[in-house]
């Protein structure tokens, strides 16, 4: 996602962290954040120049093929396994299980946590986990409305943007207040299943990135074509998957951070 994609997804989070959470949170937040963990969740794309090993931690790509295999595809340019949005999830996390051992962690667990809630969010956008070919969709130019782009950048940027003016008068809190909303009304039955993952002290990302290679063939790449221009019947008809995959994101990265520091944490 871009910057108010991220923003939004930590919004929702914060609302649905427990008091332990909010609290270890709190503590661990840099002093800039001004308490809100929206605020630095956009921090890992300014640091994607500057910790070059990061990069490729954003997003997965597949052959070509419509699954996610983490041994085939979870890994960097140089065949380093793990180095992928999955493997980073899980890597974070983990992490951030050694919060409050009495022997003091050799991590930056500040930085673990912008990391973790940037890349939570990034792997619910479905172009994320894309085709390697096309790197997500990057390379795929195409026409949102009269302004050229690339399909990646449309479902990373232009879909929200386009949502926030025709619908919610150009505002991001209107839009993560319908957001909310939805997750209170249309929506509730499905956060249990949402937040549900079985893995102690792992997360269910390697499920995530399933699902998103899942929306990007079905929705994401769809009907599309090199140089073709989308609008309203591209907008109106993936516009939903946007608005339900950052909610999903938003809960789920509540989620992580409740098993981690809240109080059903499990066992070592
Ligand atoms: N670069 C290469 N593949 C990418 C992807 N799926 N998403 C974002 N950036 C990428
Ligand atoms: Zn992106
Ligand atoms: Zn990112």
């Amino acid at each position: 996602w871009g910057k108010q994609g991220h923003i939004m997804v930590c919004k929702i989070a914060e609302k649905y962290l427990s008091e332990k959470a909010a609290a270890a949170v709190q503590e661990l937040l840099p002093e800039s954040a001004g308490g809100e963990l929206s605020t630095v969740c956009p921090w890992a794309d300014e640091v994607r120049f500057h910790y070059r090993w990061s990069r490729p931690l954003h997003y997965a790509n597949t052959p070509g093929v419509c699954n996610f295999s983490f041994s085939r595809d979870c890994h960097n340019s140089r065949g380093q396994q793990g180095m992928c949005v999955v493997g980073a999830i899980n890597n974070y996390t983990d992490q951030l299980y050694s919060y409050g051992d009495s022997k003091k962690s050799s991590y930056n667990l500040t930085e673990s946590l912008m990391f973790l809630a940037h890349f939570v969010g990034d792997v619910h956008q479905p172009l994320h986990v894309g085709y390697e070919e096309d790197e997500g969709g990057n390379t795929i130019v195409v026409r949102w409305y009269r302004r050229k782009t690339n399909l990646h950048h449309v479902w990373d940027n232009s879909i929200i943007e386009t949502a926030m003016k025709d619908f919610y008068n150009r505002s991001m809190d209107t839009m993560v207040e319908a957001l909310k909303m939805n997750l209170t009304d249309g929506w509730s039955d499905d956060i249990s299943h949402w937040e549900n993952c079985a893995n102690k002290r792992a997360t269910c990302a390697n499920h995530y990135a399933i699902e998103s290679i899942h929306l990007a063939c079905n929705y994401a790449y769809k009907d599309v074509e090199q140089n073709i221009t989308l609008g309203d019947d591209y907008f109106f008809s993936r516009y939903p998957v946007v608005e339900k995959r950052l909610a999903q994101a938003g809960i789920r990265l509540a989620s992580i951070l409740n098993r981690i520091f809240g109080d059903d944490k499990q066992d070592a």
